[in-house]
């Protein structure tokens, strides 16, 4: 049948994984298809919280099968942990999991080499998660890596020791860094012989085949459209495509199988890491906004930094990603806001724009906000027509300035707290 999409319109954090798990039983296969455990998706199912890096967020239905792509890069050791911690709470992994054979290895040296990479770089870090993702994927792109498949072939070993070797060789031109690489390595293979009992499949020829059998596929995104390595806030970015094209080179389908392509932005604007953000808030208001999101990393636990939601951002997203649904999330954190803020245009040199420049530091100058009246009242409506007047004042304000309906609206963490239009 068909590909829907589901990706962050914004930094990271929209809320993916809780609108996938709510999506997924309309679904027969759940697809991550880039990024690893830099990703944090957040699942409240009946109460209990669960944080996923590199599992999908449709592990929680029984009757479909999750796919880890060939466009995901995976830590054997978090992999293994996360499993661990899933089954410990009772739940079923194994038999609704596949993994690509053409996923490639984040190896520990990758680790230590994003560590030293950021400490050499002070005050111009990119505040990467640690995680090893840049250096995982420049072995992928340089032709140097190991992938999920390799980990079944008689010389594992020897090629894993002659990349570790590169890599150790590599480390030298950075100032050295603290790491206990013996420790890590054996937790590391520990897990690679784990894995090797998985189902290690041929994911593309899988995933067609579900789709010429008539079944239907969501693609999960990680991170978000402004973190994209081409399109996104460059060098403040993550190494894969969060965009749209990243499913078909991640999950192996042709661009011809893409239904939807459903964008999740926040009702507000968070970044977490460095880089710049037009509608940042460094004052009491956004500090407001990060104690009422509870805005706090879900991998790595530092505070977001907060803003107001940013149109010319949104558009930008929505163009590139081709989106036509948008899912709003986190709207009840604004809840006690009495005005609501949205940054409407930029102030450049040239005067107001809603494009982004090429030099975003440097060449915006300010934003142009437009008001809006806050509810101020708890939102427990099962219903779009139920939601108070204002809330959908601001919703058909946004609907309007991003030409794109709002199709899901999202008032709290919990799966059944969200309204479908
Ligand atoms: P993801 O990476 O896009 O899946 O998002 P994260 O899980 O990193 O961050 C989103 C956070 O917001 C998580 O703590 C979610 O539980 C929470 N969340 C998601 N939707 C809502 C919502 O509508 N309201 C509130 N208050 N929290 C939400
Ligand atoms: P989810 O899927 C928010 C950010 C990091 C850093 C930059 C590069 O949960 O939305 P990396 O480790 O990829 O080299 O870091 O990207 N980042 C995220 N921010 N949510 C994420 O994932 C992120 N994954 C990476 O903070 O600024
Ligand atoms: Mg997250």
């Amino acid at each position: 049948m068909a590909v829907d999409v589901l990706l962050g319109l914004q930094w990271g954090d929209e809320g993916k994984g809780k609108i996938v798990d709510y999506l997924a039983h309309k679904y027969q296969v759940v697809g991550r298809f880039q990024g690893g455990p830099n990703a944090g998706h957040t699942l409240y199912v009946n109460g209990v919280k669960t944080v996923l890096h590199t599992i999908p967020s449709g592990i929680f239905h029984a009757h479909l099968v999750n796919v880890i792509g060939n466009g995901v890069v995976i830590d054997p050791t978090t992999l293994m942990r996360e499993i661990d911690q899933l089954e410990a709470g009772g739940h079923e992994v194994r038999s609704r999991l596949r993994i690509a054979k053409k996923a490639h290895l984040i190896l520990p040296t990758h680790k230590l080499l994003d560590m030293a990479s950021e400490a050499s770089k002070g005050e111009a870090k990119i505040g990467s998660t640690l995680r090893g993702i840049g250096p995982c994927y420049m072995d992928k792109t340089g032709r140097n890596g190991l992938r999920i498949g390799d980990i079944l072939s008689a010389d594992f070993d020897k090629k894993y020791q002659s990349l570790k070797e590169k890599h150790l060789h590599l480390l030298k031109v950075y100032p050295e860094i603290a790491f206990e690489l013996q420790a890590e390595e054996a937790k590391w293979f520990d897990s690679i012989a784990r894995i090797r009992e998985l189902d290690l499949i041929d994911a593309e020829y899988y995933v067609n085949e579900r789709l010429k059998a008539g079944d239907s596929i969501l693609a999960e995104g990680a991170q978000g459209m402004m973190l994209d390595i081409d399109f996104g806030t460059y060098p403040y970015v993550t190494s894969s495509n969060t965009i749209s094209s990243g499913v078909c080179s991640g999950l192996g389908v042709p661009p011809s199988s893409v239904r939807e392509v459903i964008g999740v932005t926040k009702a507000y604007c968070t970044r977490v890491g460095s880089g710049p953000f037009p509608s940042e808030l460094n004052d009491a208001e956004g500090e407001r906004i990060r104690v009422a999101g509870n805005e706090f990393g879900s991998t790595t636990g530092r505070p977001r930094r907060c803003g107001w939601l940013d149109i010319p951002q949104l558009k930008y997203a929505t163009m590139i990603t081709g989106t036509t649904q948008i899912a709003i999330t986190k709207l009840d954190v604004l809840n006690a806001f009495e005005t609501i803020s949205v940054a409407e245009q930029y102030e450049t040199k040239g005067g107001l724009t809603d494009q982004l420049p090429f030099d975003i530091t440097e060449g915006i100058l300010g934003v142009a906000h437009s008001h809006h009246t806050g509810w101020m009242q708890e939102i427990n409506a099962g219903s779009y027509e139920g939601l108070p007047d204002a809330v959908k004042q601001y919703l058909r304000y946004l609907e309007k300035q991003i030409g794109l309906p709002v199709v899901y609206v999202s008032t709290g963490p919990g799966r059944e707290e969200l309204i479908v239009r």
